[in-house]
């Protein structure tokens, strides 16, 4: 079957970047992208392209192209539903909060409510893919609901896990290394994976488009993740030990990395990994293995999370060992609160992990993020439950100005590596804070020299403090 006409249900920082790039790629298709949240819809429809929810380098071009030629914005999920061959599910797969499974299991309450929406509107065949990040097995769940509760039409699913990076995601679409797409080995789900393979091939070579087994494609989507984060984690366990050794985990970092069966990528030690997947995804790992008995693969890639947990705490803890035991009434400033740079997204990002442990310690915070919106602050540190909000909003500020946000402080914390932080006068930032001045760089990005010639304190991450 040729695809003409793809929906996609979910706006959001998968959903909405993968089709604009299949929009822009594929324009005899067409693409609408659906949701149930209308001010996102609004936003993406924004007639100012800058205006789109998800901040994103090269996505606004990409969206002022295919928008309103074969790119479409809507609520209307039902209508999209009806007109579409091939449905792409890109909803929101957050880890439980409650009942079996909490804190680990992801939750797929809006997964399956759209399994049973499709089954309602679907007249026709339907090819179902999934996106967003999901637990092994998904598809056969999603099977399930479709052939109990649909008109009795043939459902295929698909999973066609989704590799880019927040940050990159234009690049990573348009160049990926490799689309892998997943399917049930009949001749009807290998008919369906050849039509996905025909949308990808228009701009990816042949050779890079894997296909697999539906498991086989659910599972590696973890596993990779899952490594990514070890690396991180393995490279911040060493950042600790180089703290208390002459060794310099940068070093460390580029002598590893130099050899090719290692490789030099994912090896920059840091406040602690965050981001949407890695968490969860190794969650699931570890539940699904829990859940077959597997304790010792449980408990091994569980440790993954612990060292990154240690990670966000022992940096809190440096900042309040460093002023004197005691961040009670001072201010600390934050330069970053995405969870990395060139990304408005904010989903386990170890700032809020980190202000969380200061406030805790009745410390007063003031945030500078770039791209990152006040709300988006709040609600991310309401949503520890650690206190309330009117307590969130009295002991944390957010500040528009880089150096509106230093003035006064105590110390600074760089917890995400935006470029713009390298640039900024840090000698005028030096005269308006209380002395001594620390600069608690959560990234490795300051030149530390310079910061020390001017007066600072520097606190790395895995080397040394040499102040
Ligand atoms: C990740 C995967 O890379 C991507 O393939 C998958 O589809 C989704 O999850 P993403 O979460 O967008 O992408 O960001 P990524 O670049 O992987 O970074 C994750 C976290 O690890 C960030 O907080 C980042 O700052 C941190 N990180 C990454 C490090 O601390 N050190 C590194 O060397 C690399
Ligand atoms: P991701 O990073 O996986 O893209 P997001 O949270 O950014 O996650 O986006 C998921 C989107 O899916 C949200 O905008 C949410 O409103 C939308 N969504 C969730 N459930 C449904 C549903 N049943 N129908 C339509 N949209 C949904």
């Amino acid at each position: 079957m040729k695809v003409q006409n793809i929906c996609c249900i979910g706006a959001g920082y998968v959903g909405g970047p993968t089709m604009a790039v299949i929009a822009k790629k594929c324009p005899d298709i067409k693409v609408t992208v659906v949701d149930i949240n209308e001010a996102r819809i609004a936003a993406w429809n924004d007639e100012n392209v800058e205006n789109i929810p998800v901040y994103e380098p090269g996505l606004p071009q990409v969206v002022a192209e295919a928008r309103g030629r074969n790119l479409f914005f809507s609520t209307d999920v039902d209508k999209a539903i009806d007109e579409a061959q091939m449905i792409f599910i890109s909803v929101n797969t957050p880890t439980k909060t409650y009942g079996e499974g909490k804190g680990q299991a992801a939750d797929l309450k809006w997964i399956e409510l759209c399994a049973r929406q499709i089954a309602r509107v679907a007249k026709e065949k339907k090819i179902v893919v999934e996106k967003s990040t999901l637990p092994v097995r998904t598809a056969s769940a999603l099977k399930d609901i479709l052939e109990h509760t649909g008109n009795g039409i043939n459902f295929q699913i698909l999973s066609n896990p989704e590799f880019l990076a927040e940050g990159t995601a234009v690049e990573d679409l348009m160049a990926p290394d490799r689309v892998l797409i997943g399917g049930d080995q009949s001749e009807e789900g290998l008919s369906a994976i050849n039509s996905l393979v025909e949308v990808y091939a228009r701009w990816v070579p042949r050779e890079r488009i894997l296909t697999t087994n539906v498991w086989s494609s659910e599972l590696s989507k973890l596993t990779a993740n899952a490594f990514l984060a070890q690396r991180v984690s393995s490279i911040n366990s060493l950042s600790e030990l180089c703290e208390h050794t002459e060794a310099d985990v940068n070093e460390v970092s580029r002598a590893i990395g130099t050899d090719s069966r290692i490789g030099p990528k994912f090896l920059k030690a840091s406040v602690g990994f965050g981001g949407s997947c890695f968490q969860k995804d190794i969650l699931n790992l570890v539940y699904i293995s829990r859940s077959y008995g597997l304790d010792e693969v449980a408990d091994y890639w569980e440790q993954v999370i612990i060292m990154n947990d240690h990670q966000k705490k022992r940096f809190a803890k440096k900042i309040i060992k460093n002023l004197y035991n005691t961040v009670s009434g001072k201010k600390i400033a934050f330069l970053g609160w995405a969870f990395k740079k060139d990304t408005n997204d904010t989903r386990e990002s170890a700032a809020i992990y980190v202000a969380d442990h200061l406030l805790n310690e009745q410390s007063k915070v003031s945030v500078f993020d770039p791209k990152v919106t006040e709300q988006q602050i709040y609600s991310d540190l309401d949503y520890l439950g650690s206190r309330s909000s009117e307590e969130n909003k009295e002991s944390l500020t957010v500040v528009k100005d880089p150096y509106k946000v230093c003035n006064g402080a105590h110390a600074i914390a760089v917890l995400t590596e935006w470029d713009e932080f390298k640039t900024y006068d840090w000698q005028k930032i030096y005269d308006n804070m209380l002395k001594p001045a620390h600069v608690f760089d959560g990234r490795n990005i300051m030149d530390k020299k310079a910061l020390q010639n001017i007066g600072f304190q520097v606190h790395s991450i895995g080397s040394a403090d040499d102040n």
